[in-house]
């Protein structure tokens, strides 16, 4: 086998700098054809394809073992590279201009008939791509994700160590200190009783960097989160770690920037405009009704509280004086708001707990739908004229606590901007910032990092941190694309103190948060520097650059929505003596 044949090229590499060259080849046998004699086959590799012709009369030897391939059997071919003749190019193909003529082939490796076609356009349920991934990947869009995927993270490492950031490793197995998320957990065998957690990101490891003077710490770290998934969820995830000592906010955010630019240029040829738009949290939510805003089209949110704050519609009359607000976005006439669809949208904003939406159609008189019976001429005109509304246009509003309003009628604008494609084409990263540092979770009646504990508060809000936590905001920063956050950071607590204080806030009582989080309130005793840093999603960068919906095209070996390998069948039970050895015992349920 492969006597003394050394592979000379890539298929795809071939053109007609190549003519009367002698090549070997060495690839897949992507289709062959018998036409009367001359076999033709479409070698392929990872750079591509190249249609080798074999003549029996030339070379019998290679024909009669050329006649036994079929797709996707492993092959040699050792031949003259040649101008194919007049009116037989392929202008589809890169290499159509060429072809090569066999004098020698060789079968590296027979294969079954693959269970689906190497092409980019196939029809196939996803689970059957990834129990045969080796196949799916073999198909061209897959190569060029798989290569475009390294492409970005070599860019961001050069980048990276351009700038002087130094990447380190940190453990897999880590003590389980939940970030939010569930922990994956592994028992360990050494000691009975005991479990190592895998980590949701390395954030407290990165932070014990900066305690050691590293400064400048970055990695390409697998995180793992035991959540519900979704498209943009996946149970092990890669994220760019980044984190820094003596800086402010500014600094992580510009390094940032450039680093996506540089590394969006080089990998995907996407220009991205710096400084990326910054807007605060609160901004954000008045705009757009989401802390993770689309803000490639339009269609704003506006507050018309004042307007509505004496009218005769008790519902909003009442909410105001409540203390709630009333918010309205405008959906121009352009897009056909059925029945149907109003109530689409009326569900997603109870979805966000809204009790309803109000919608005013801005007919001839003004009066067209049953809330606008209830109001003056003098408000509806000044309602148009908040909102910029014409004539024909549709008012929807919701009045509710403020982040409700928002929140509902962002949900009802995604929604618009997905179903009637307003969404500019093109990529619209900015930042938002200024988070609240906690949040109140209803259900369980405590208050919780909106983020991780770890993030400072503003400097000027730190007194309020005894008065009214709820309105302290943090150092905190997101990064959005598209409407998708792909990163967030901020500038962490770098003082044992006010680090333990905000573990209070949030219910932390000593105890506990020495138990779980001593080793870094030790570690800030001794001398931790200022710091701050940020984690970026890469798989959803590059999904979102490669223009797709699910991350698990750019993942090589996904999990599927259940958390499940179809390849490897992970996860699986253990044999009782693996079970014994990890003194583990399984509970009928
Ligand atoms: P955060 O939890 O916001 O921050 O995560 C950072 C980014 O990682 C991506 N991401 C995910 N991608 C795929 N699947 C998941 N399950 C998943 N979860 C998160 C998102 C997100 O913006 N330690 C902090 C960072 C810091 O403060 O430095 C952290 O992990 O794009």
């Amino acid at each position: 086998m492969m006597k003394n044949l050394k592979k000379t090229c890539g298929c795809g590499e071939i053109s007609v700098k190549d003519i009367g060259k002698e090549v070997v080849l060495m690839g897949w046998a992507h289709r062959v054809r018998d036409h009367g004699g001359l076999i033709f086959v479409d070698v392929r590799d990872r750079t591509g394809i190249v249609q080798a012709v074999c003549d029996p009369q030339k070379s019998p030897s290679a024909y009669e073992i050329m006649k036994e391939w079929k797709s996707e059997f492993v092959i040699a071919i050792k031949g003259k590279v040649q101008r194919r003749p007049p009116g037989t190019e392929n202008p589809n193909l890169p290499t159509g201009e060429v072809e090569v003529i066999v004098e020698y082939a060789e079968t590296l490796n027979p294969a079954l008939p693959p269970p689906f076609l190497i092409r980019d356009q196939i029809e196939v349920e996803e689970i059957t791509r990834l129990r045969y991934r080796y196949i799916d990947l073999r198909r061209p869009k897959m190569v060029r994700y798989t290569y475009s995927r390294y492409k970005f993270t070599k860019a961001v490492r050069d980048f990276m160590d351009r700038e002087g950031f130094w990447e380190i490793e940190t453990p897999i197995l880590i003590k389980s200190t939940p970030e939010g998320a569930r922990d994956f957990i592994v028992p360990s065998r050494l000691i009975p009783g005991s479990f190592y957690a895998l980590p949701q990101s390395p954030q407290l490891l990165k932070q014990i960097l900066m305690v050691s003077g590293i400064e400048k710490y970055f990695q390409i770290a697998r995180c793992f989160r035991d959540e519900d998934l979704r498209a943009d969820r996946q149970p092990e995830f890669t994220q760019i770690d980044i984190e820094m000592s003596f800086v402010d906010r500014e600094d992580v955010m510009d390094l940032t920037e450039r680093m996506l630019q540089y590394a969006f240029k080089e990998a995907f040829d996407i220009e991205l405009y710096l400084p990326f738009p910054r807007l605060t949290y609160v901004e954000a939510m008045e705009r757009f009704g989401s802390d993770k805003p689309d803000i490639s089209f339009g269609m704003e949110l506006k507050d018309v509280s004042d307007i509505l704050a004496n009218s005769s519609f008790r519902v909003f009359a009442e909410a105001v004086k409540n203390g709630k607000c009333i918010k309205g976005i405008c959906v121009s006439q352009a897009i056909p708001l059925t029945r149907q669809l109003v109530e689409k949208l009326t569900n997603l904003a109870k979805e966000e707990g809204a009790s309803g939406l109000a919608v005013i159609t801005l007919g001839e008189e003004f009066r067209t739908s049953r809330v606008a019976k209830f109001l003056t001429e003098g408000e509806l005109h000044n309602l148009a004229q908040r909102l910029s509304a014409e004539r024909g246009d549709t008012l929807l509003l919701v009045a509710e606590d403020w982040e409700i309003a928002c929140s509902a009628l962002g949900r009802v604008r995604g929604a618009l901007g997905e179903q009637f494609r307003l969404k500019r084409e093109g990529f619209y990263p900015l930042w938002v910032t200024d988070f609240f540092l906690f949040k109140y979770n209803e259900k369980e009646k405590r208050i919780e990092p909106s983020h991780h504990p770890f993030s400072s508060p503003l400097d000027e809000d730190i007194p309020l941190l005894d008065k009214d936590p709820l309105k302290v905001r943090g150092k905190i920063y997101d990064i959005i694309l598209n409407g998708s956050e792909i990163g967030g950071g901020s500038i962490r607590i770098h003082d044992s103190n006010l680090q333990r204080k905000v573990f209070q806030i949030i219910g932390l009582d000593e105890r506990t948060a020495e138990d779980r989080f001593g080793f870094l309130l030790r570690a800030f005793q001794y001398g931790a520097p200022p710091h701050g840093g940020i984690a970026l999603g890469l798989d959803r960068i590059v999904a979102l650059a490669l223009g797709e919906e699910s991350i698990r095209e750019v993942i090589t070996f996904p999990k599927t929505q259940t958390g499940t390998c179809p390849l490897t069948e992970a996860p699986a039970p253990l044999d009782e003596s693996q079970l014994k050895e990890l003194h583990l015992k399984i509970e009928e349920e």
